[in-house]
């Protein structure tokens, strides 16, 4: 790579370029032709101008348009993507990957609850914070949709260190008061509305942040805290507020949802009764979904997050793509890793898992599908499908560089493989942790991984 400038920032009003192999996705390969869902520029010139793409194309068509533009990051051996997105992960359970159990609810009580429990020590937070970021913003992806705890101190640790790297993020306190110990159930269910409240005004749209109302799932809420939350929703969707939940995952939780709510059809239809779902709703799993709940979730325009490596981790159920994205009512789909659930923090990684589940179901998964789950399918589910997720004018520009020699085994093992799909899908099966060569977020490079230090905040500081 020839990187000329650097240095993480360029300053107000100067033009940034990157260049190399480009790709970025028009629309969605499920439900149109493959081949004219997106653009791939073969020598690629990204025109950033103070945090946005101003202008993208081959770099012999465009180059010439801005006799000003010196700074010209060049990736070779690479391939250029908007960044990635991680619809569903808590960054609460980065100390707990890995954790042995025999089910999702015994995995929650003896792992998940007791880690949660510690995030009320601001410098616990803030550690898990920083070492969170590390991790995403080294496999490429630059936003995410993330699950804080029950306490106000996780919360401001992780918007805070979103702000420093000036990242877009989606994150919120989460409500729950029973079904858990005492040392993370909210002590008072409208107290719990009140601080999402307090938290919501310091939080939503400060710089790139973006505030969720995150019911943790149904098992964990009292009637009155989702109705208040409901309430909440409803009165602030308007203002871009999200809702951010689990739904369906494991046959198990679905049974002890249909015993704590009796009087609801299914699962969906108690979160639809509490005035949780609408188009900035966001469901994580959907592993074991009826047709009515996907006519519920389509109506409503909620998104879903398809978590492969939690669903095999944890045994849940299989996620069926095929019928998420049925025609007649296609549900807006995206990737996400779910840690502690997920065993890793690789977009990519997760593209893989998700090819074998489709196939122990006998349905593939495409490459072409696959980068559109995890770029633009996932802006979509996040409803951010106008500023995030693709590389084109306008839009934010948060990009990962794809190494396409990351080994010496992979560069031998790619020149067998024809075109860029047929090389991104050998990346994907073989799952490297290290396939990320450099990310920027609003026109900044955050990580480069040659470079020392490899991470920067958006303000040059290390
Ligand atoms: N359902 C409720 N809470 C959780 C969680 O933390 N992880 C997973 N995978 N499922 C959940
Ligand atoms: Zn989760």
């Amino acid at each position: 790579m020839n990187t000329r400038n650097l240095s993480a920032a360029p300053k107000t009003g100067e033009l940034k370029g990157v260049r190399g192999l480009m790709l970025t996705f028009t629309q969605d390969p499920f439900l149109h032709d493959e081949s004219k869902c997106y653009k791939l520029y073969t020598d690629g010139l990204a025109v950033i101008r103070d945090g946005r793409f101003i202008d993208v194309g081959e770099y012999s068509e465009i180059v010439g348009k801005y006799p000003e533009l010196k700074d010209i990051d060049v990736h070779e051996k690479s391939l250029i993507i908007p960044g990635m997105i991680d619809c569903h992960l808590h960054y609460v359970q980065s100390s707990m990957i890995g954790s042995f159990g025999k089910s999702l609810l015994e995995w929650l009580n003896t792992y998940t609850f007791p880690t949660e429990s510690k995030f009320r020590d601001k410098a616990f937070a803030d550690e898990v914070a920083k070492i969170f970021f590390r991790q995403i913003l080294s496999q490429g992806t630059t936003s995410a949709n993330i699950f804080a705890t029950t306490f106000a101190e996780s919360v401001d640790a992780i918007f805070e260190e979103s702000e420093r790297y000036n990242t877009r993020i989606i994150s919120g306190k989460v409500l729950q008061d029973r079904n858990l110990p005492e040392s993370l159930r909210d002590p008072d269910t409208e107290g719990s509305i009140i601080l999402t409240e307090k938290l919501m005004e310091k939080w939503h749209k400060r710089g790139r942040q973006l505030y969720a109302i995150v019911p943790r799932f149904a098992p964990t809420s009292t009637p009155l805290q989702l109705q208040l939350a409901g309430e909440l929703y409803q009165r602030n969707l308007d203002r871009g507020v999200y809702m951010h939940t689990h739904l369906d995952e494991a046959q198990s939780e679905i049974d002890w949802v249909a015993e704590l709510y009796p009087d609801r059809k299914n699962f969906t239809d108690v979160y639809d009764y509490y005035g949780l779902l609408g188009r900035s709703s966001v469901l994580a799993h959907c592993c074991i979904v009826r047709e009515d709940e996907w006519q519920t979730l389509y109506k409503r325009e909620c998104g879903v997050a398809h978590c492969p490596s939690s669903n095999l981790f944890l045994g849940d159920g299989e996620f069926k793509f095929w019928e998420a994205k049925n025609p007649q009512r296609p549900v807006k789909v995206g990737m996400a890793t779910d840690v502690g659930g997920g065993t890793n923090f690789s977009i990519f990684r997760q593209l893989g898992e998700a090819y074998k589940v489709a196939m122990l179901q006998s349905h593939s998964l495409s490459a072409v599908q696959s980068l559109y789950l995890a770029t633009r399918g996932a802006a979509e589910v996040l409803h951010l499908d106008n500023c995030i997720g693709s590389i084109a004018p306008g839009y934010e520009a948060d990009m990962a560089v794809i190494d396409l020699a990351p080994t010496e085994f992979a560069e031998w093992r790619l020149s067998f493989a024809e075109g860029i799909f047929e090389k991104l899908f050998v990346l994907m099966t073989l799952g490297l942790d290290n396939m990320n060569r450099a990310t920027y977020v609003a026109g900044r490079k955050v990580f480069d991984r040659h470079r020392t230090p490899q991470f920067l905040y958006a303000d040059g500081a290390k």
